[in-house]
């Protein structure tokens, strides 16, 4: 903040920064660590040694699952993966230009009078939590063959053996995945699944607190992270990663870039002073996706401008820069960067909600007001 606007307004914090607005037990950053856990488990453990559905649970209901309760969910899961046939006639209506954020949300937004406790109270909590059990399920499966519809291909129906990196990928493709790609984006998703009260979770919050459902909430927390400076990111990060195209660039267009005052997109970060713990992990992913593809010009461009966004400006890429050239690897279309985040993040969105309406109170900040104040009203004839 400026120093006038601090001595003005001691109180006030632009963009809330600092600003504690809940207590939760869901996730924690800790900056000085670059480190990230999910309810007390480190997000490297998780994506490296678990899985995405793991996470979800974790996430949803408190506890990592037993062996049991981990079958129990995914067979859950498989039996929620698909869609009301309204949904893609919706998505059909849309413009083939449309983007796929517009498209999820707008697909949230038909699902959610079709879900069976459509009537519950939204202070519900076993119905919440059967709400977002079918909201993770859902996700991908309308990302993915909203895809196909844009495309002019028909959907096609959820296979209940995959899981959700799986599911996703083949309806996206039309074929059986493999492993590898799988792989890198089971850990993606994992790593995208939740972060504390950013943009989105607190945008979702907010809806719910009025006791608004919890699709409201997840139909927020998409509209909310389509802005590139929140998931959008990702998108942004490879359209300039594909400008510069080749190593040999990357240095003339990084000092051109600072030089110019650009935000670099996939740099930065509101709570990481360092380096964004996801996207340790996620870089190397996405390295040696790169040597297995022989594809390694991206992991070298991102080499020269992580030195020089570190050494000039003390900033750091965040999870969205590793992501973009990963999924990039893997075939996917740029436009389903964010999407992809959504297909993890309806997650962390869904705990949060549940969390909040669990201790809810309305959340109601106030503005300090600078405007004209007084004035007579002068008829309309005198304007
Ligand atoms: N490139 C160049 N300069 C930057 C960048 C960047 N990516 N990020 C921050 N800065 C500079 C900024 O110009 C400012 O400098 P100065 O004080 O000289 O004016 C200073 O750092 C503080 O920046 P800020 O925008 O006020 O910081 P913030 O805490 O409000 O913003 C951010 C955080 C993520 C919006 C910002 O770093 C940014 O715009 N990054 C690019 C967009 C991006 O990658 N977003 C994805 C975030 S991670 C995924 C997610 O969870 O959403």
């Amino acid at each position: 903040m400026s120093a006038t606007l601090t001595d003005k307004y001691p109180n006030y914090s632009p963009g809330l920064e600092g600003v504690i607005a809940g207590i939760s037990t869901i996730s924690e950053i800790d900056s000085d660590r670059s480190s990230l856990q999910y309810r007390g488990y480190d997000v490297h453990d998780l994506a490296e040694s678990g899985s995405f559905e793991e996470t979800a649970y974790l996430l949803i209901f408190g506890k990592l699952p037993n062996q049991a309760e981990l079958d129990g969910f995914k067979k859950t899961l498989s039996s929620e993966r698909e869609v009301p046939e309204a949904v893609y006639t919706a998505l059909k209506a849309l413009p083939k230009d449309a983007h796929p954020m517009d498209a999820i949300r707008t697909g949230f937004s038909v699902l959610a009078p079709f879900d069976p406790d459509y009537e519950a109270v939204a202070t519900d909590d076993a119905a919440n939590l059967r709400k977002a059990v079918r909201i993770i399920a859902k996700a991908g499966t309308m990302v993915a063959n909203g895809h196909r519809i844009r495309q002019g291909l028909e959907p096609i129906k959820p296979n209940p053996a995959h899981n959700t990196a799986e599911n996703f990928l083949h309806l996206m493709t039309g074929q059986e995945p493999n492993a590898k790609t799988v792989e890198v984006m089971d850990a993606s998703l994992t790593l995208y699944a939740e972060h504390g009260f950013n943009a989105s979770t607190f945008a979702c919050r907010v809806t719910v607190a009025t006791l608004s459902d919890l699709y409201s909430g997840i139909v927020t927390g998409i509209g909310t992270l389509r802005g590139p400076l929140h998931g959008g990111a990702n998108e942004e990060a490879m359209k300039m990663l594909l400008d510069i195209d080749q190593p040999a660039n990357a240095q003339a267009w990084i000092d051109d870039a600072l030089e110019g005052k650009k935000k670099i997109m996939g740099f930065g970060h509101r709570e990481y002073k360092k380096r964004d713990s996801r996207a340790i992990y996620l870089t190397k992913v996405a390295k040696e996706l790169g040597i297995e593809k022989g594809d390694t010009r991206f992991g070298d461009i991102a080499d020269i401008l992580e030195h020089t966004m570190e050494s000039r400006k003390n900033i750091f890429p965040n999870v969205d820069f590793p992501a973009a050239y990963a999924y990039y690897l893997l075939g996917i279309p740029i436009d389903l960067y964010t999407p992809i985040f959504v297909i993890a993040r309806v997650s962390g969105w869904s705990a949060h909600a549940i969390e909040q309406l669990r201790n809810n109170r309305l959340i109601r900040p106030k503005a300090i007001y600078e405007g004209a104040a007084n004035l007579e009203f002068p008829p309309l004839a005198d304007r």
